[in-house]
């Protein structure tokens, strides 16, 4: 069959290059958004006298129907179309007749892909907004339910200073607070409607850009019309802000590996976020997590194939740039079953806090503590920090703890030990005394908690 654009050819192309050139299996999932946009389009044409206004009432009434039939499931897809804007169009026109053709008065697919792509993409983008504020909320509530809970933190994977475990969950939350910000910032910087930029130069047709902008939930409309149809900077913006969240989730991901591990045992995940391995029955397997971490890679490619299909090309649109929908899909994708997961699997955690302060007791995590102490007792810090380091050294050889070395052997490395150190160097002391701001004391723990709370409150009130 001839093509819809038959004309200065005959429309008729080889099958290879069809099935080469079409991109509706892919684009097909912007249906809904390429409805509503022809809609308000025909709403535009209308109020513009640009269409008659009998027609365009057909027109939006037609649309309504497709839409509805393609989420009933009454009419399916037709794969043979080149893509989803062909799709509609001609079913419109066997709908309705003649009619049907006046819809594509002052509009190019060019404008059209663009308004669905962004249309998509802040409706995704909010979703994926909403469930990673969900992991806070879920994260949140462990910090304050795990706010006595000591274990070691770590720097390079040695045990460096004791943390109550809440506010290791605590970093994780900022750093997802930040992801949402990002994400809000995206949004806000790509709220403008590319339709009517028509296809690169603008239309010699009285439209009303604003009007149909505004029926479509934008805030305003692009402001040239070349760049309205050949950017996808908010795409590669978005992927970016995608890359940085499952970098985060990737390196939690690592961690509660880790801790689920026979050497750390802090965590245990429940059955329902684990798999066994087909031949060692003892093993308990963190899948979930280890995707996780894999599928991080995804959309770092993801980022990077938009990156490159967009480096090289001239203005204004190009073929080249169909290639944005799968690896813009396949990120969405990616990051919602992630989060879904995860929200979850994080909710029915449990946590082995005798391990955590097992740990946190035989790393000599308190020798900081040790210097502090003698600094406030007088000495200079790098003083102190030579003599904790000896003891610490002694009590290596000698297989001891600071904690229970006696009075007599500390004096011998410093003759203003007293009975007094003990408590200095008490993992719990030396974890809540640490009230600086942003530090490990629960005073601190429970600013951040509410900190916390006020984000998603102010967050919650910003999408009302
Ligand atoms: N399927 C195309 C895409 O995704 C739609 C725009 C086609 N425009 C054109 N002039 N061929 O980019």
């Amino acid at each position: 069959m001839a093509k819809m654009w038959a004309g200065r050819t005959d429309g008729i192309t080889d099958q290879i290059a069809d099935d080469f050139n079409s991109s509706i299996h892919f684009d097909c999932r912007l249906y809904n958004e390429d409805i509503t946009g022809s809609m308000a389009h025909a709403a535009m044409l209308k109020k513009q006298g640009i269409i008659p206004a009998e027609a365009a009432e057909h027109i939006i009434e037609g649309l309504a129907g497709i839409l509805a039939d393609l989420k009933s499931g009454k009419l399916a897809i037709d794969e043979s179309c080149e893509d989803i804007h062909m799709f509609v169009e001609q079913v419109l026109t066997e709908r309705i007749g003649d009619e049907g053709k006046m819809l594509h008065t002052a509009r190019s697919r060019n404008d059209q892909v663009a308004l669905d792509m962004r249309m998509y993409m802040r409706t995704k983008v909010k979703e994926i907004i909403e469930l990673i504020k969900e992991l806070i909320e879920v994260l949140n509530e462990a910090s304050v339910k795990y706010i006595d809970v000591i274990m070691p933190g770590y720097t390079h994977l040695q045990r460096a200073q004791p943390i109550f475990f809440s506010q290791h969950l605590l970093a994780y939350e900022m750093m997802l607070l930040r992801d949402v910000s990002r994400l809000n910032d995206a949004l806000e910087r790509m709220d403008e409607s590319p339709i009517g930029a028509c296809a690169l130069a603008g239309t010699t047709y009285d439209t009303d850009r604003e009007y149909e902008a505004e029926l479509l939930g934008f805030s305003g409309i692009s402001a040239n019309s070349m760049d309205a149809v050949s950017d996808r900077d908010y795409c590669i913006e978005l992927l970016s802000c995608f890359s940085i969240l499952m970098m985060h989730l990737s390196r939690f991901s690592e961690e509660i590996i880790l801790w689920s591990s026979w050497e750390f045992r802090f965590i245990e995940l429940s059955d329902a976020y684990t798999t066994g391995s087909s031949i060692m029955p003892q093993k308990k397997n963190c899948d979930m997590a280890e995707l996780t971490r894999g599928k991080t890679g995804r959309v770092y490619g993801d980022l990077m194939s938009l990156l490159t299909v967009m480096k090289g090309i001239p203005l204004a649109y190009n073929k080249d740039m169909q290639e944005d929908k799968e690896p813009v899909f396949d990120a969405v994708n990616t990051v919602i079953m992630c989060l879904r997961v995860y929200i979850p699997m994080i909710a029915n955690m449990k946590i082995n806090s005798a391990n955590m302060l097992r740990a946190a007791q035989s790393g000599f995590i308190n020798a900081t503590d040790l210097a502090d102490y003698m600094v406030k007792k007088g000495l200079p810090f790098r003083s102190a920090y030579k003599i904790s380091g000896q003891i610490v050294a002694e009590c290596i050889r000698t297989d001891q703890v600071l904690e229970t070395l006696p009075l007599s052997e500390y004096s011998k490395y410093w003759d203003q030990f007293d009975e007094d150190l003990y408590e200095a160097i008490d993992l719990v002391n030396a974890a809540e005394k640490r009230t600086s701001k942003g530090g490990t004391s629960r005073v601190s723990i429970r600013e951040q908690i509410e900190l916390v709370n006020q984000k998603l409150a102010e967050m919650q009130k910003g999408t009302e």
